[in-house]
């Protein structure tokens, strides 16, 4: 079906010119013998006006037409002299794929909460509010590839069945052929051996330990797909299913990942104003949790750089109730870190050097012997949307780390062979996807920023 998309129509469209659109109908309305649609095909935020008059033969398919058919309109563009749009179509004729019925259309009506919205998440995409979020989406997604592309990263696909937890966290969920109704083994010590991999198998956490066996060869590497974790928290920044960006660089330490991770940063929200800019007006203007003016000064800013220990004192000394104890050697919790972004220091914040107690066993141990060379990236309002770090190229140092951190060295062999063959500096970073979108965006939930969110109790279709 050839069809120009309403976006391109408004944006180089002739007055005078034949079009033919196919769409959506978000309103019609009729007016002293002509009828008005507002059209959208989802490629752009704005709607196509289309005007039909009675005298048109094209009136009388507007009985099933109403909020949410589907329809092809034929017509000429003309010069709108409405305000807020530049075109319009006077339509000849008009053709409905599929109409919605008034009654149980759940869109018949504007204004619906996004609580409501997330119960009928087939159909939220259609909202002026899930349009623009996954058009910025879609923006940031290709914005990542050109970023790394154009630095000559190359993209890599690590696997998303795995046998191992790259963060030692055991959050994970087992991937199993098994029937679960007749589990070979007792029930608590089920024997994986007869399951499919012949071991057990995972759905991946993260792409990192691969990414560095491909940085070991390759130079400078990014994953971008889908990641996994089962931990059980019901908050408004965590999902079970989210997709992560993950560089992995040779010869590179936690300075030029810290560098990579300001100028990615940098650039994904320039991308964002210069291919969204109407999404993010659209979203200033509804939630006032987002705005053109922020952004522009996020794709400038440089960010706050400041040690854990730093981070500590910076807390320590401050008036604030804290819910938890703030006390180096610690974690930082999401309170303290939002402190830190939205009242001390105004933007985002880079935390670096953790105690090495609470971070993965693969972080670098520096020379104190008690911090690694981590990062986090924490951003006002989500909190941490960047965790990375340079990585122990150490053979011994990291064997240490993997004993003290309880990770067993069967199945790990492979990551030890990278120190044992030709090891080098190097370092990385995830960034969570739907974080980047939330921060963007202003959505207040992650939930909001994915088409089919995945969380505890959570799961539709
Ligand atoms: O800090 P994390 O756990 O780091 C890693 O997985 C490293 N292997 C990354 C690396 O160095 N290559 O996760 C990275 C980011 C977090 O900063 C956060 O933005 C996001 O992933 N993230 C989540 N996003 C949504 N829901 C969750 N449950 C998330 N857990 C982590
Ligand atoms: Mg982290």
């Amino acid at each position: 079906m050839q069809r120009p998309r309403i976006k391109n129509i408004l944006a180089d469209g002739n007055a005078g010119q034949q079009v033919t659109v196919c769409g959506w109908v978000r309103t019609k309305r009729e007016s002293k013998g002509i009828a008005f649609i507002a059209l959208s095909d989802g490629s752009t935020q704005d709607t196509l006006q289309l005007v039909i008059p009675e005298a048109s033969p094209a009136f009388q398919a507007l009985i099933h037409c109403n909020t949410g058919a589907a329809v092809r309109a034929c017509g000429i563009l003309k010069e709108s002299p409405a305000q807020g749009q530049r075109f319009e179509v006077e339509v000849s004729a008009i053709e409905i794929f599929g109409d919605a019925d008034p009654v149980s259309y759940p869109l018949q009506k504007k204004g619906h909460t996004l609580e409501f919205l997330r119960e009928i998440s087939h159909l939220r995409p259609r909202t002026n509010t899930f349009g623009a979020v996954f058009r910025v989406r879609n923006i940031l997604a290709e914005a990542v590839h050109e970023f790394f592309q154009s630095r000559g990263f190359v993209w890599v696909h690590t696997p998303i069945i795995t046998a191992s937890d790259c963060e030692g966290a055991g959050d994970l969920f087992t991937v199993t052929s098994f029937d679960m109704g007749k589990l070979p083994g007792s029930n608590n010590d089920v024997d994986f051996s007869q399951d499919f991999f012949g071991k057990r198998a995972y759905l991946t956490v993260s792409g990192q330990l691969e990414a560095e066996f491909l940085a070991m060869s390759l130079g400078d590497v990014y994953t971008f797909g889908p990641t996994f974790r089962a931990e059980n928290s019901n908050t408004s920044r965590h999902l079970s299913e989210f997709w992560m960006i993950e560089p992995e660089m040779a010869f590179a330490d936690l300075k030029d990942d810290t560098r990579l991770a300001e100028e990615f940063f940098r650039f994904l929200c320039r991308r964002t104003l210069e291919k969204g800019e109407s999404e993010i007006s659209f979203l200033e203007k509804f939630y006032k949790n987002t705005s053109v003016a922020e952004l522009k000064d996020l794709s400038e800013k440089a960010f706050v750089h400041i040690t854990y220990t730093d981070a500590v004192k910076e807390l320590e000394r401050s008036k604030e109730k804290f819910e938890f104890p703030v006390k180096w050697g610690l974690d930082l919790q999401s309170e303290h870190e939002r402190y830190l972004t939205d009242k001390v220091f105004k933007g985002p914040v880079i935390v670096t050097d953790y105690p090495k107690d609470f971070k993965a066993f693969y972080m670098r141990m520096n020379d104190d012997g008690k911090t690694v060379a981590a990062m986090d990236v924490l951003v006002p309002k989500v909190g941490e949307i960047i965790g990375g770090s340079q990585r122990e190229e150490r053979l011994e140092v990291l064997k240490d780390r993997m004993l003290q951190s309880g990770i067993p060295f069967e199945n790990m062999e492979w990551y030890l062979d990278l120190r044992r063959f030709g090891s080098a500096p190097h370092a990385g970073f995830g960034l969570g996807f739907e974080r980047l979108v939330q921060y963007i965006t202003g959505m207040h939930n992650i939930r909001d920023v994915i088409p089919c969110p995945r969380a505890p109790q959570l799961i539709k279709f």
